[in-house]
Protein backbone atom coordinates (compact mmCIF):
# COMPACT_ATOMS: atom_id res chain seq x y z
CA UNK A 1 0.00 0.00 0.00
CA UNK A 2 1.34 3.11 -1.40
CA UNK A 3 0.54 5.87 1.60
CA UNK A 4 -0.24 9.56 2.06
CA UNK A 5 0.34 11.59 4.41
CA UNK A 6 -2.39 14.76 4.66
CA UNK A 7 -1.35 17.55 7.51
CA UNK A 8 2.18 17.03 8.57
CA UNK A 9 1.77 18.17 11.99
CA UNK A 10 2.28 16.41 15.45
CA UNK A 11 0.37 13.47 15.39
CA UNK A 12 1.92 12.97 11.81
CA UNK A 13 4.54 11.76 13.25
CA UNK A 14 2.91 8.61 14.84
CA UNK A 15 1.37 8.03 11.49
CA UNK A 16 4.55 8.02 9.27
CA UNK A 17 6.50 5.86 12.56
CA UNK A 18 3.93 3.40 12.56
CA UNK A 19 3.07 2.79 8.54
CA UNK A 20 6.82 2.39 7.75
CA UNK A 21 6.79 -0.36 10.40
CA UNK A 22 4.56 -2.45 8.05
CA UNK A 23 5.85 -4.13 5.84
CA UNK A 24 4.19 -3.69 2.37
CA UNK A 25 3.62 -0.34 3.38
CA UNK A 26 5.27 2.77 1.66
CA UNK A 27 5.27 6.56 2.55
CA UNK A 28 4.78 7.95 -0.73
CA UNK A 29 3.86 11.69 -0.03
CA UNK A 30 3.16 14.39 2.13
CA UNK A 31 0.96 17.40 1.80
CA UNK A 32 0.44 20.17 4.73
CA UNK A 33 -0.10 23.97 4.18
CA UNK A 34 2.91 24.98 5.72
CA UNK A 35 6.30 24.77 3.63
CA UNK A 36 8.64 24.91 6.15
CA UNK A 37 6.84 21.89 8.44
CA UNK A 38 5.99 20.09 5.42
CA UNK A 39 9.75 19.74 4.65
CA UNK A 40 10.90 18.71 8.10
CA UNK A 41 8.65 16.19 8.05
CA UNK A 42 9.23 14.31 4.72
CA UNK A 43 12.80 14.77 5.24
CA UNK A 44 12.43 13.04 9.15
CA UNK A 45 10.84 10.32 7.69
CA UNK A 46 12.05 9.96 4.08
CA UNK A 47 9.16 10.80 2.54
CA UNK A 48 10.08 11.52 -1.28
CA UNK A 49 6.92 13.70 -2.85
CA UNK A 50 6.28 16.81 -1.21
CA UNK A 51 2.41 19.01 -1.98
CA UNK A 52 1.44 22.15 -1.13
CA UNK A 53 -1.97 21.76 -1.76
CA UNK A 54 -4.30 18.33 -1.47
CA UNK A 55 -5.28 18.98 -4.86
CA UNK A 56 -2.25 18.65 -6.59
CA UNK A 57 -1.59 15.71 -4.63
CA UNK A 58 -4.54 14.08 -6.41
CA UNK A 59 -3.32 15.29 -9.56
CA UNK A 60 -0.16 13.63 -9.44
CA UNK A 61 -2.70 10.34 -7.81
CA UNK A 62 0.30 7.84 -7.59
CA UNK A 63 -1.11 6.79 -3.76
CA UNK A 64 -3.72 4.35 -2.58
CA UNK A 65 -4.44 5.66 0.72
CA UNK A 66 -4.74 8.63 2.31
CA UNK A 67 -3.72 9.54 6.65
CA UNK A 68 -5.65 12.06 7.01
CA UNK A 69 -4.14 13.91 9.50
CA UNK A 70 -5.22 17.57 9.36
CA UNK A 71 -7.50 19.53 12.01
CA UNK A 72 -11.02 18.25 12.67
CA UNK A 73 -12.40 20.53 10.56
CA UNK A 74 -10.30 19.75 7.53
CA UNK A 75 -11.29 16.27 7.74
CA UNK A 76 -14.84 15.98 5.81
CA UNK A 77 -13.61 18.35 2.76
CA UNK A 78 -10.77 16.16 1.90
CA UNK A 79 -11.72 12.92 2.91
CA UNK A 80 -14.55 13.43 0.20
CA UNK A 81 -12.08 14.20 -2.06
CA UNK A 82 -10.11 11.56 -1.17
CA UNK A 83 -12.85 9.24 -1.79
CA UNK A 84 -13.95 10.60 -5.05
CA UNK A 85 -10.15 10.11 -6.45
CA UNK A 86 -11.06 6.14 -5.57
CA UNK A 87 -8.46 6.11 -2.75
CA UNK A 88 -8.96 4.15 1.20
CA UNK A 89 -8.79 6.50 3.88
CA UNK A 90 -7.44 6.38 7.10
CA UNK A 91 -8.68 9.26 8.93
CA UNK A 92 -8.07 10.86 12.42
CA UNK A 93 -10.86 11.50 14.76
CA UNK A 94 -13.24 12.99 15.05
CA UNK A 95 -13.89 11.50 11.87
CA UNK A 96 -16.27 15.26 11.49
CA UNK A 97 -17.47 18.34 13.43
CA UNK A 98 -20.78 16.85 13.12
CA UNK A 99 -22.94 14.19 12.71
CA UNK A 100 -24.30 14.56 9.68
CA UNK A 101 -21.11 15.37 7.92
CA UNK A 102 -19.79 12.02 9.39
CA UNK A 103 -22.91 10.15 8.01
CA UNK A 104 -22.28 11.77 4.77
CA UNK A 105 -18.16 10.86 4.73
CA UNK A 106 -19.74 7.12 6.21
CA UNK A 107 -22.18 7.14 3.32
CA UNK A 108 -19.66 7.57 0.55
CA UNK A 109 -16.81 5.32 1.67
CA UNK A 110 -19.23 2.81 1.57
CA UNK A 111 -20.83 3.42 -1.19
CA UNK A 112 -17.14 3.47 -3.16
CA UNK A 113 -16.32 0.06 -1.56
CA UNK A 114 -12.86 1.59 -0.48
CA UNK A 115 -11.39 1.00 3.19
CA UNK A 116 -12.36 3.95 5.84
CA UNK A 117 -11.13 3.50 8.74
CA UNK A 118 -10.78 6.29 12.05
CA UNK A 119 -7.65 6.21 14.51
CA UNK A 120 -9.81 5.92 17.63
CA UNK A 121 -5.96 5.51 19.22
CA UNK A 122 -7.05 3.66 23.19
CA UNK A 123 -8.39 0.82 20.29
CA UNK A 124 -4.43 -0.58 21.24
CA UNK A 125 -4.88 -0.62 24.40
CA UNK A 126 -4.32 -4.36 25.46
CA UNK A 127 -6.08 -3.97 28.47
CA UNK A 128 -9.49 -2.32 27.04
CA UNK A 129 -9.49 -5.21 24.31
CA UNK A 130 -9.15 -7.83 27.24
CA UNK A 131 -11.47 -6.35 29.37
CA UNK A 132 -14.15 -5.84 26.66
CA UNK A 133 -13.87 -9.84 25.66
CA UNK A 134 -14.26 -10.35 29.58
CA UNK A 135 -17.74 -8.58 29.48
CA UNK A 136 -18.88 -10.09 26.26
CA UNK A 137 -18.00 -13.67 27.42
CA UNK A 138 -20.48 -12.72 30.76
CA UNK A 139 -18.09 -12.79 33.21
CA UNK A 140 -19.30 -9.86 35.07
CA UNK A 141 -23.11 -10.67 34.29
CA UNK A 142 -25.24 -8.02 32.82
CA UNK A 143 -23.64 -4.51 33.22
CA UNK A 144 -25.76 -2.44 35.60
CA UNK A 145 -23.30 0.84 35.53
CA UNK A 146 -20.27 2.26 34.47
CA UNK A 147 -18.37 5.03 35.25
CA UNK A 148 -15.65 6.76 32.64
CA UNK A 149 -13.31 9.31 32.20
CA UNK A 150 -10.47 10.89 30.13
CA UNK A 151 -7.97 13.54 31.63
CA UNK A 152 -5.60 15.56 30.57
CA UNK A 153 -4.12 19.09 31.72
CA UNK A 154 -1.95 20.71 29.30
CA UNK A 155 -4.40 24.22 29.84
CA UNK A 156 -2.82 23.70 33.38
CA UNK A 157 0.63 22.73 32.83
CA UNK A 158 3.74 23.08 30.40
CA UNK A 159 4.49 19.59 29.84
CA UNK A 160 3.20 19.72 26.59
CA UNK A 161 4.21 23.14 25.00
CA UNK A 162 2.93 26.54 25.53
CA UNK A 163 -1.13 26.50 24.14
CA UNK A 164 -1.44 30.25 24.57
CA UNK A 165 1.47 30.38 21.72
CA UNK A 166 1.45 27.29 19.79
CA UNK A 167 -1.29 27.35 16.58
CA UNK A 168 -1.40 23.15 17.56
CA UNK A 169 -2.63 23.88 20.68
CA UNK A 170 -4.93 26.92 19.64
CA UNK A 171 -6.98 25.56 17.22
CA UNK A 172 -8.09 23.08 19.46
CA UNK A 173 -9.63 26.45 22.18
CA UNK A 174 -11.24 27.64 19.24
CA UNK A 175 -14.82 26.79 17.63
CA UNK A 176 -14.04 29.16 14.59
CA UNK A 177 -11.22 26.88 14.24
CA UNK A 178 -13.47 23.40 13.90
CA UNK A 179 -12.98 22.63 17.18
CA UNK A 180 -15.52 21.18 19.47
CA UNK A 181 -13.24 21.54 23.18
CA UNK A 182 -12.77 19.04 24.77
CA UNK A 183 -15.83 17.22 23.72
CA UNK A 184 -14.77 17.08 20.16
CA UNK A 185 -11.34 16.23 20.98
CA UNK A 186 -11.02 13.63 24.06
CA UNK A 187 -14.77 12.99 24.42
CA UNK A 188 -14.72 11.00 21.13
CA UNK A 189 -12.21 8.93 22.62
CA UNK A 190 -13.80 8.26 25.78
CA UNK A 191 -17.78 8.06 24.99
CA UNK A 192 -15.88 5.23 22.10
CA UNK A 193 -13.76 3.75 25.29
CA UNK A 194 -17.02 3.33 27.52
CA UNK A 195 -18.82 1.78 24.47
CA UNK A 196 -16.55 -0.60 23.23
CA UNK A 197 -15.43 -1.78 26.73
CA UNK A 198 -19.04 -1.74 28.26
CA UNK A 199 -20.11 -3.57 25.19
CA UNK A 200 -23.20 -1.28 25.17
CA UNK A 201 -24.55 1.93 22.81
CA UNK A 202 -25.27 4.90 24.66
CA UNK A 203 -29.27 5.36 24.67
CA UNK A 204 -29.61 8.80 26.18
CA UNK A 205 -26.83 11.55 27.62
CA UNK A 206 -27.80 14.61 29.45
CA UNK A 207 -24.60 16.67 29.22
CA UNK A 208 -23.24 19.93 30.48
CA UNK A 209 -20.10 21.22 29.36
CA UNK A 210 -17.91 24.06 30.57
CA UNK A 211 -16.00 26.88 29.14
CA UNK A 212 -13.39 28.26 31.56
CA UNK A 213 -11.72 32.22 31.45
CA UNK A 214 -8.57 31.50 29.67
CA UNK A 215 -7.28 34.96 28.79
CA UNK A 216 -8.15 38.93 28.15
CA UNK A 217 -11.92 38.90 26.92
CA UNK A 218 -10.53 35.24 25.62
CA UNK A 219 -9.58 36.03 22.32
CA UNK A 220 -6.03 35.23 22.25
CA UNK A 221 -4.94 36.69 18.10
CA UNK A 222 -7.15 35.36 15.32
CA UNK A 223 -8.28 32.62 18.14
CA UNK A 224 -11.84 33.17 20.48
CA UNK A 225 -11.45 30.81 23.11
CA UNK A 226 -15.16 29.69 23.11
CA UNK A 227 -14.91 26.02 23.14
CA UNK A 228 -15.34 23.92 25.67
CA UNK A 229 -12.57 22.71 27.97
CA UNK A 230 -14.63 20.10 30.56
CA UNK A 231 -17.61 18.29 30.77
CA UNK A 232 -19.95 15.51 32.38
CA UNK A 233 -22.13 13.32 31.03
CA UNK A 234 -25.22 11.47 32.46
CA UNK A 235 -26.09 8.39 29.85
CA UNK A 236 -28.12 5.05 29.90
CA UNK A 237 -27.24 2.20 27.96
CA UNK A 238 -29.13 0.29 25.55
CA UNK A 239 -29.70 -2.49 28.63
CA UNK A 240 -30.87 0.16 30.66
CA UNK A 241 -27.54 -0.07 32.41
CA UNK A 242 -26.74 3.77 33.60
CA UNK A 243 -22.89 5.42 33.91
CA UNK A 244 -21.11 8.55 34.04
CA UNK A 245 -18.62 9.68 31.04
CA UNK A 246 -16.31 12.82 31.78
CA UNK A 247 -13.51 14.46 30.39
CA UNK A 248 -10.71 17.45 30.98
CA UNK A 249 -8.34 19.31 30.07
CA UNK A 250 -7.18 21.35 33.22
CA UNK A 251 -7.17 17.72 35.24
CA UNK A 252 -3.36 18.81 36.84
CA UNK A 253 -1.60 15.55 37.86
CA UNK A 254 -2.99 13.65 34.07
CA UNK A 255 -0.96 13.91 31.34
CA UNK A 256 -3.53 11.35 29.15
CA UNK A 257 -5.48 9.09 31.40
CA UNK A 258 -8.56 7.08 30.72
CA UNK A 259 -10.76 5.35 33.32
CA UNK A 260 -13.09 2.91 32.99
CA UNK A 261 -15.06 1.23 35.46
CA UNK A 262 -17.83 -1.72 34.54
CA UNK A 263 -19.61 -3.15 37.00
CA UNK A 264 -22.09 -5.83 36.30
CA UNK A 265 -24.06 -8.03 38.37
CA UNK A 266 -21.36 -10.84 38.55
CA UNK A 267 -18.25 -8.57 39.00
CA UNK A 268 -16.68 -5.64 37.85
CA UNK A 269 -13.70 -5.10 35.52
CA UNK A 270 -11.11 -1.40 35.57
CA UNK A 271 -9.49 -0.81 32.30
CA UNK A 272 -6.79 2.55 33.33
CA UNK A 273 -4.91 3.71 30.19
CA UNK A 274 -1.87 6.00 31.43
CA UNK A 275 0.17 7.89 29.57
CA UNK A 276 1.13 4.77 27.13
CA UNK A 277 0.39 1.93 29.27
CA UNK A 278 -2.86 0.23 30.29
CA UNK A 279 -3.52 -2.25 33.36
CA UNK A 280 -6.93 -4.39 33.49
CA UNK A 281 -8.18 -5.30 37.06
CA UNK A 282 -11.30 -7.86 37.60
CA UNK A 283 -13.21 -8.41 40.79
CA UNK A 284 -15.16 -11.41 39.83
CA UNK A 285 -16.34 -14.32 41.54
CA UNK A 286 -15.96 -15.30 44.82
CA UNK A 287 -13.68 -12.38 45.08
CA UNK A 288 -16.57 -9.57 44.96
CA UNK A 289 -17.91 -11.11 48.74
CA UNK A 290 -14.22 -9.69 49.76
CA UNK A 291 -14.16 -6.80 47.08
CA UNK A 292 -10.59 -8.39 46.32
CA UNK A 293 -9.26 -6.88 42.77
CA UNK A 294 -7.03 -8.71 40.49
CA UNK A 295 -4.37 -7.93 37.94
CA UNK A 296 -5.51 -9.48 34.64
CA UNK A 297 -2.57 -10.30 32.07
CA UNK A 298 -3.15 -8.74 28.29
CA UNK A 299 -1.68 -10.18 25.23
CA UNK A 300 -0.45 -7.36 23.17
CA UNK A 301 -3.10 -5.98 20.55
CA UNK A 302 -2.85 -4.61 16.68
CA UNK A 303 -2.59 -1.04 16.18
CA UNK A 304 -5.59 0.90 14.04
CA UNK A 305 -2.27 0.97 11.79
CA UNK A 306 -1.73 -2.33 11.53
CA UNK A 307 -5.42 -3.05 11.23
CA UNK A 308 -5.80 -0.55 8.42
CA UNK A 309 -3.20 -1.57 6.31
CA UNK A 310 -4.86 -5.68 6.78
CA UNK A 311 -7.98 -4.08 5.99
CA UNK A 312 -6.82 -2.18 2.34
CA UNK A 313 -4.69 -5.85 1.48
CA UNK A 314 -8.10 -8.04 2.42
CA UNK A 315 -9.93 -5.15 0.38
CA UNK A 316 -12.71 -5.33 3.96
CA UNK A 317 -13.08 -2.56 5.96
CA UNK A 318 -12.14 -3.39 9.77
CA UNK A 319 -13.25 -2.05 12.92
CA UNK A 320 -12.83 1.48 14.21
CA UNK A 321 -14.88 2.23 11.36
CA UNK A 322 -16.27 5.38 9.80
CA UNK A 323 -19.85 4.10 10.74
CA UNK A 324 -18.58 3.30 14.17
CA UNK A 325 -16.80 7.20 14.34
CA UNK A 326 -20.33 8.83 12.79
CA UNK A 327 -22.50 7.09 15.86
CA UNK A 328 -19.94 7.77 18.29
CA UNK A 329 -20.48 11.57 16.46
CA UNK A 330 -23.84 11.55 17.42
CA UNK A 331 -23.28 11.26 20.77
CA UNK A 332 -21.13 14.50 20.92
CA UNK A 333 -24.00 15.94 18.93
CA UNK A 334 -26.36 14.72 21.59
CA UNK A 335 -24.21 16.33 24.64
CA UNK A 336 -24.40 19.72 23.13
CA UNK A 337 -27.77 19.82 22.48
CA UNK A 338 -28.82 18.28 26.34
CA UNK A 339 -26.22 20.92 27.62
CA UNK A 340 -28.15 24.12 25.42
CA UNK A 341 -31.42 22.75 26.10
CA UNK A 342 -30.41 21.06 29.55
CA UNK A 343 -32.59 17.99 28.58
CA UNK A 344 -32.27 14.17 27.86
CA UNK A 345 -31.61 13.27 24.91
CA UNK A 346 -31.69 10.09 22.57
CA UNK A 347 -28.92 9.36 21.23
CA UNK A 348 -29.42 5.53 19.48
N1 LIG B 1 -5.88 9.71 17.69
C1 LIG B 1 -5.32 10.51 18.59
O1 LIG B 1 -5.08 10.11 19.72
C2 LIG B 1 -4.96 11.91 18.23
C3 LIG B 1 -3.97 12.62 18.94
C4 LIG B 1 -3.66 13.91 18.51
C5 LIG B 1 -4.33 14.48 17.44
N2 LIG B 1 -5.31 13.76 16.80
C6 LIG B 1 -6.04 14.34 15.65
O2 LIG B 1 -5.13 14.49 14.56
C7 LIG B 1 -5.49 15.63 13.80
C8 LIG B 1 -4.27 16.54 13.69
O3 LIG B 1 -3.88 16.94 15.00
P1 LIG B 1 -2.41 17.48 15.29
O4 LIG B 1 -2.23 17.46 16.75
O5 LIG B 1 -1.42 16.78 14.44
O6 LIG B 1 -2.59 18.99 14.80
P2 LIG B 1 -1.48 19.94 14.21
O7 LIG B 1 -2.09 21.30 14.21
O8 LIG B 1 -0.17 19.70 14.89
O9 LIG B 1 -1.30 19.41 12.68
C9 LIG B 1 -2.25 19.59 11.66
C10 LIG B 1 -1.50 19.86 10.37
O10 LIG B 1 -2.43 19.94 9.29
C11 LIG B 1 -2.01 21.02 8.45
N3 LIG B 1 -3.14 21.46 7.63
C12 LIG B 1 -4.14 22.30 7.93
N4 LIG B 1 -4.98 22.43 6.89
C13 LIG B 1 -4.51 21.65 5.91
C14 LIG B 1 -4.96 21.34 4.59
N5 LIG B 1 -6.06 21.89 4.08
N6 LIG B 1 -4.21 20.50 3.85
C15 LIG B 1 -3.08 19.94 4.35
N7 LIG B 1 -2.61 20.19 5.60
C16 LIG B 1 -3.33 21.02 6.36
C17 LIG B 1 -1.49 22.07 9.40
O11 LIG B 1 -0.67 23.01 8.75
C18 LIG B 1 -0.73 21.19 10.42
O12 LIG B 1 0.60 20.99 10.03
C19 LIG B 1 -6.67 16.28 14.50
O13 LIG B 1 -7.87 15.88 13.90
C20 LIG B 1 -6.60 15.73 15.92
O14 LIG B 1 -7.86 15.66 16.55
C21 LIG B 1 -5.61 12.50 17.16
Amino acid sequence: MRILILGTGGMANQHAANFSMIEGVSLVGGVDVVPERLAAFCSEHGIARQFSSFEDALKWGEFDAVANVTPDSIHHPTTMQAIAAGKHVFCEKPLATDATLAMEMTDAIEKSGKVGMVNFTYRNSPALQKGRAMVLAGEIGSVRHVEASHLQSWLVSTAWGDWKSESKWLWRLSTKHGSNGALGDIGIHIVDFASYGSGLDVAHVFARLKTFDKAPGNVIGDYVLDANDSFTMNVDYSNGAVGTIQASRTAAGQFDQLRLRVYGDLGSIEVIYDTGKSTLRACVGSDVNQATWREIACDLVETNFQRFAAAVKAGETQEPSFRRAANIQKILDGAVVSDREHKDVPTA
